[in-house]
């Protein structure tokens, strides 16, 4: 029997992944996430199996491989904290760059020839004007960057070598929740600004820190270009549209294509919330570009992204819902375990292969 093409989705319990699948997951596609569970949730995964393991265990890779037909790989997992990757480089070199290598030789192996990478705009270097292009250079200014773009490189030169395509998506601030709020960014040890600032705002932070009041921006305070997650799930979607059609291998910005400053942001969620923040400006956080912001033509022309939440009030009054919502399932749910995985099946891996 002809086994049916099945997309594998590593950290598909995490924060991006788990919109992504949930998308993938209402069109009908058959998914396999892989997932060690280390910031993801099983009860993030909407569809398809979900397989705990990690991507760097490669006897556990081979035996999907075998399983089943991959199609596309969506390869998500990854450590993504800026200043920790500053405070723990090699782990940022092993999640984000070994294992990454150990996946694409696993891919080569199998003869998968569709691979869609979540990359970051941390790629980019201090930019003049602080807009950057995929043609812009790359410099990254911190581990995490360098970690990414070395896998870029790794998968750029394995797709001249062989019949992989690949679509690198670069990601610029994600943020928000799901319509439906069914899924958001979970991890309560987050360091992101709406993530952290949202949950200051519903009580579960004291305060808020703006880290450094002395960038060559308009107010002083770095400037990054904030995407609803949605939108970036969307652009996954395209882009394994894109592949299937038989198009060639691409790099693409995912960013609406204008900045707001840590001060906008801040202001603009105290009064979607109706409250003051409570904020105190500290010094520069190591590894922080001044402004970073996306020229996303490419993906518009190339994928046909027509982005639908290109707001920034939109965005954070989704990130503040979710936040409240996180809350009340804490103080309600606190003793119930997660939940099953419904759609299609939820295992371990095989018995002896699971790490
Ligand atoms: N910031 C604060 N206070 C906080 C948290 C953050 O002032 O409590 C500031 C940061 O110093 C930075 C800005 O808010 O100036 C955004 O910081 P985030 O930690 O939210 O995000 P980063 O810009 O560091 O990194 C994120 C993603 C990367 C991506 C990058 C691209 O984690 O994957 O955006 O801009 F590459």
């Amino acid at each position: 029997m002809k086994r049916r093409p099945t997309l594998l989705v590593t950290g598909g319990a995490g924060y991006i992944g788990s919109h992504v699948v949930a998308q993938l997951g209402a069109r009908g596609e058959r998914i396999v996430v892989l997932d060690n569970l280390s910031t993801g949730h099983s009860r993030a995964v909407l569809h398809g199996r979900l397989v705990v393991g990690d991507i760097g265990n490669q006897r556990l890779l081979r035996a999907l491989f075998r399983e089943y037909r991959i199609e596309t790989v969506l390869h998500f997992a990854a450590r993504i904290v800026v200043p920790e990757s500053v405070a723990k480089p090699l782990e940022y070199y092993d999640c984000n760059t070994a294992k990454a290598r150990t996946l694409l030789a696993e891919c080569e192996r199998a003869g998968v020839e569709q691979f869609i990478f979540s990359s970051t705009a941390a790629v980019y270097g201090d930019l003049a004007g602080g807009q950057a292009s995929e043609s812009s250079l790359v410099d990254p200014a911190n581990p995490y960057g360098r970690s990414k773009l070395m896998t870029e490189w790794m998968l750029g030169d394995l797709s001249a070598a062989s019949r992989m395509r690949h679509v690198i998506l670069r990601y610029f601030n994600v943020a928000g929740c799901d319509a439906l709020g069914r899924i958001g960014q979970d991890t309560p040890e987050a360091t992101h600004l709406i993530k952290v600032a949202c949950q200051h705002a519903v009580g579960l932070r004291p305060n808020l820190e703006i880290f450094g009041t002395d960038y060559p921006t308009p107010d002083g305070t770095c400037v990054r270009d904030y995407i609803h997650v949605e939108d970036l799930a969307a652009a996954h979607v395209l882009a394994l549209e894109y592949l299937r059609e038989g198009n060639g291998s691409l790099i693409a910005n995912c960013g609406y294509g204008h900045g707001f400053s840590v001060r906008e942001v801040i202001d603009a969620l105290g009064r979607i919330h109706g409250q003051v923040l409570n904020v105190r400006e500290s010094g520069r956080r190591a590894g922080d570009m001044a402004s970073i912001v996306a020229n996303s033509d490419l993906m518009r022309e190339w994928l046909g992204w027509r982005p639908s939440r290109d707001d920034l009030d939109l965005i954070l009054a989704s990130a503040l819902a979710w936040e409240k919502q996180r809350l009340a399932r804490a103080e309600i749910q606190a003793d119930i375990p997660e939940p099953a995985v419904t759609g299609w099946r939820k295992s371990a891996a095989r018995p002896g292969v699971n790490p």
